[in-house]
Parts: structure tokens; sequence; C-alpha cells
């Protein structure tokens, strides 16, 4: 792929998801089971993470994983023993659904030993990824884009093409959340793209009064190469963790760094309230769960005495 003026420009093939994290925020169920690996309804969301990227064009992918989250490479691994008993049982329907997405693309793994942020994680990938720009998904992130509009990671891969430079997703959130999440302020600079703004810098979780703005990253990016440089040169900062969001400060300082403020809904599943939403918006969509979760809805808010919007 090339540009205007006939450079080339790398595809964005890689992706890296970071799911090594110990999910205090979900204890006890992350005592013994990732929280990656969490259903919603009967698929982990990891699998939603990876479906995304492959969706999107993704064809390598590194999971970064650590103690007590083998259960993630066992999901994507092949399992031939309940092939052959799904096999035996005429159940072959099912035989598609446990392999699929393992099947569609080249997926790795290393382990991250200590847990010392995401940052840290994300370095670990070096290696792997080498000299070429690449995608970061979270591994505890789903993200629903508007009905019709192409999957998540894709929109950002389309904002690299018009233009080829680190971008982050953001989405608006309400003044009292900025304190969650990495926050940007946006630069006052024209982009090709009315939803595409270049970044100033970046605050990690902000007070309230403190925050640039109530654009918050969303949990996807496409990250150039020196991302690594920067990740050597940052400290450990809020929370005592190595923040991915320093370094990307730090790159925006020296290289054009983008925000794409995309209408699509983002479920953090670390917070047990954002789960809770993300399950019962799946169950209420799907066509095999639908009507008897929404009776049930109905049912329930009628007996405690509310009643549905
Ligand atoms: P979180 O910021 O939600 O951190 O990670 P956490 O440690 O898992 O959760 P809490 O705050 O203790 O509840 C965002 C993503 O980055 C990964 C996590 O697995 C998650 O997918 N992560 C985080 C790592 O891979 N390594 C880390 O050291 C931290």
């Amino acid at each position: 792929m090339s540009d205007e003026a006939g450079r080339q420009r790398p595809r964005i093939r890689k992706a890296v998801i970071p799911a090594a994290g110990l999910g205090t925020r979900f204890l006890p169920a992350t005592k013994s089971m990732p929280k990656e690996m969490l259903p919603i309804i009967d698929k982990p969301v990891l699998q939603f993470v990876v479906e995304e990227a492959v969706a999107s064009g993704i064809e390598d992918i590194l999971i970064i994983t650590g103690r007590g989250k083998r259960a993630i490479e066992n999901h994507f691994d092949f399992h031939p023993q309940l092939e052959a008993m799904l096999r035996a049982t005429g159940r072959e329907e099912l035989i598609d659904q446990v392999r699929d997405v393992g099947d569609r693309c080249r997926i790795f793994y290393i382990r991250q030993r200590r847990q010392l942020g995401l940052g840290d994680a994300v370095a670990l990938g070096r290696e792997h990824v080498g000299d070429e720009p690449f995608a970061l998904l979270l591994g505890d992130t789903i993200i629903d884009p508007q009905t019709g509009s192409p999957p998540g990671l894709r929109q950002l891969m389309d904002a690299y093409e018009q233009q080829p430079a680190t971008v982050v997703a953001v989405h608006a959130v309400p003044d009292d959340w900025v304190s969650r999440y990495g926050i940007i302020e946006p630069a006052r600079e024209s982009t090709p793209m009315q939803n595409l703004s270049r970044v100033a810098r970046l605050v990690e979780k902000p007070e309230p009064g403190e925050a640039p703005s109530n654009l918050a990253i969303a949990g996807r990016y496409i990250l150039a190469p020196q991302i690594f440089e920067c990740l050597d040169r940052i400290h450990v900062s809020v929370g005592g963790e190595l923040q991915l969001t320093d370094a990307i400060n730090l790159l925006a300082s020296e290289q054009a760094v983008y925000a794409l403020a995309w209408n699509a809904k983002r479920y953090d599943i670390g917070n047990r309230i954002e789960y809770a939403k993300c399950f019962i918006d799946h169950a209420l969509r799907r066509p095999d769960t639908a009507d008897a979760v929404r009776a049930h809805i109905q049912q329930a808010l009628a007996s405690s005495g509310d009643s549905p919007a």
C-alpha cells in the first residue's frame, strides 16, 4: 500500500492482546479464572476480541498471558476428544463453534511474569511485532460498533490508511467517569477526517476537575513501533504501574498521534456493572435468547415495583 506521494505505507498485519492482568476488581471470580474468559452467555470475552481482530483483517495475534491464564491457550487450541464426542453424538454443528476463530489466524502467546501494568505487558510484544505498526486490543474490552458499521478495530485501521500514524480510539464519557480512564487533550489542527483529531497530550485517570476533555481512550489502538522505545523511557506512575498512556504521551511529543472519536459501545468487562450491562445487551440481541430474556426482565421489574422504560 502506498500514499499519494508513492511512499510505502506498512499494512497492519499483527495485533497484540494483553490479557495478563490480575483482575482484582472482579474478585473472587478472577482468583482462579482469567477475567478475559468470563462468558457473555456462551462466548468468552476474549473470543469477541479475537473475532474483532480477525474480522478487521489481522492475520497474526500475540496474546500476553500469565500465571493462572492457561484456560486462554486451551480455549483457542484444538480439543480432539471434545470434537470426537460431538461427532459421535451427531452434534457436528458445534464443532465449527469450538474451533472457528482459532483456525482463522495464527495465535502466539508470551507470559508476563510480574503484573507491572499495561505498559509492561505491551513492551513484551516488541520482538514479535518487530519494526512495523501494529494493533493493540485490550483483552477485557468488548467494542460494539453501531449497527451496520465496520468492526471497531477496522475503523481504526481505515483511519490509519488516511493518516498513517499512531491512532487511538476515544469515546465521550460522563464527566464523573474521567478518573477511570486515560483522557486525551485534542490539539487545534485540522485532519482529513471529521472525527479524527491530533492529540496534544494524554492524562491517565485525571480528577474530574483536571481532565482536559471527556474523551476517554477506548481500549483499541494502532501503534507506531517507536512506542517500544518510549516504553523503555517511562517510569512507573499511577497505581505503581508502567502506564501505556505515559508512553503514548511521550510518543505524541515526538511524532503525530491521532484520536478517532467513534460511535461504538465500549464494555470494560473488568468493571462489574459494565459486565452485567454487556451480558444483558447481548442477551436482548441474540435471536436464541432475546424474547425469553426480555419477558423475564419485564416480569422482574414489574414484581419489584419498577416498570420498564
Ligand atoms: P486493567 O487495567 O483492567 O488491569 O487491564 P487488571 O490488573 O487486569 O484489572 P484490575 O484493575 O486489577 O481489576 C486492562 C488489560 O490489560 C491487561 C489486562 O489483562 C486487561 O486485559 N494487563 C493489565 C496485562 O496484561 N498486564 C498488566 O500488568 C496489567
